[in-house]
């Protein structure tokens, strides 16, 4: 929902650019290589969304009749019109967690067993913070469990940190801490960050070069990129503290959901979402979202009743003052 704001697309007019896909675009070798180095990783590749960044992840770190490990509610099992399986030739093994949390405790069982019957378990995939988990935080001290039960067992971690940097800035722990707990990680830069375009993945050397090949053979490899790039350098430089004001109005939409009779939060607000359930049957479910377009608050209706609203650069204070009075008036 952002807009490339013009202090954005004045430094994306001045980026310097090469052809990235002859490799010698500098804009995008420097972003691949601060994004490197501020996860603690080897290297990086530059790709147009999240989905191909996910995508790239997985694929190069499995082979063809692999099974992937991830909950059943991440944005990979659901919104990624299931390239894993297409493209990849990967079996998705989904498992119940609440709020997109894997199980612990059914872990061991979801790993098959070394058996001709079974597809061979390579690779886990988390989600930090969650989409449909309402953008909660993956527990630090969880991920660690799982990283520790995937490297006991031989797998590779992937994580999904489209929004890494929310959960970055809510909870003070660094990118660097979060990067040791994940063999490879997508983050993006479309999303809270602001910029028009562009994700990276990020991972060890060996990794990232079969990345490329992939990148290469989904027709994702860009030329003068260093444009879009610039936008995501803006983006690490302007947009990450101030993710923390996103924060603060999300709680403020989360507590005028909670004064609202009917309507109850379905996640506790911990970042710049809030999913919330229109559980009184006597609310007019369609009315209630579409009284909410017409005020001009633009709402994603989801399934079971529920609805999600996400706060961002570009909504103000005075944004969730407008919308506390409407909801009050609703
Ligand atoms: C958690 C998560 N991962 C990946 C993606 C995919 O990103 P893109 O839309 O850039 O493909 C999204 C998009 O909303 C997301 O929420």
């Amino acid at each position: 929902m952002t807009r490339p704001s013009a202090d954005m697309r004045k430094a994306m007019s001045q980026a310097q650019v090469g052809d990235d896909v002859l490799g010698d675009d500098p804009t995008v070798i420097s972003l691949e290589e601060r994004m490197a180095a501020l996860l603690g990783k080897e290297s990086a590749v530059y790709v147009p969304s999240g989905t191909m960044a996910n995508l790239l992840g997985l694929l190069s770190q499995t082979r063809p009749g692999d099974e992937v490990i991830l909950d059943g509610n991440c944005h990979i099992f659901n919104y990624e019109a299931g390239g894993a399986s297409v493209i990849g030739g990967l079996q998705l093994h989904p498992m119940n967690g609440p709020d997109g949390f894997l199980p612990l405790e059914e872990l061991p069982r979801a790993v098959r067993p070394d058996n001709i019957h079974h597809p061979h378990t390579s690779l886990i995939s988390v989600e930090n913070t969650h989409n449909r988990g309402g953008g909660r935080i993956y527990p630090f001290e969880q991920l660690e469990e799982v990283y520790r039960f995937a490297k006991d067992k031989n797998l590779r971690v992937h994580m999904d940190g489209a929004r890494l940097a929310n959960a970055v800035v809510a909870t003070g722990i660094p990118f660097k801490k979060y990067g040791a707990l994940a063999d490879s990680i997508n983050i993006c830069f479309s999303k809270g960050m602001g910029a028009p375009v562009g994700s990276v993945m990020i991972s060890d050397r060996e990794t990232v070069k079969r990345a490329r090949y992939w990148r290469k053979r989904l027709g994702g490899g860009m030329r003068q990129s260093g444009i879009l790039a610039q936008a995501c350098h803006y983006a690490l430089d302007n947009n990450i503290e101030r993710l923390a004001e996103d924060h603060l109005l999300a709680s403020r939409v989360g507590a005028a959901i909670e004064k609202k009779p009917g309507l109850t939060l379905s996640f506790p607000v911990e970042t710049n979402i809030v999913i919330f359930r229109v559980g009184d049957e006597s609310i007019d479910f369609e009315k209630f979202t579409k009284d909410l377009e017409n005020a001009g608050i633009r709402v994603l209706a989801f399934g079971n009743r529920s609805v999600r609203i996400v706060t961002h650069l570009d909504v103000s204070p005075a944004d969730i003052d407008y919308f506390e009075s409407v909801m009050s008036g609703l």
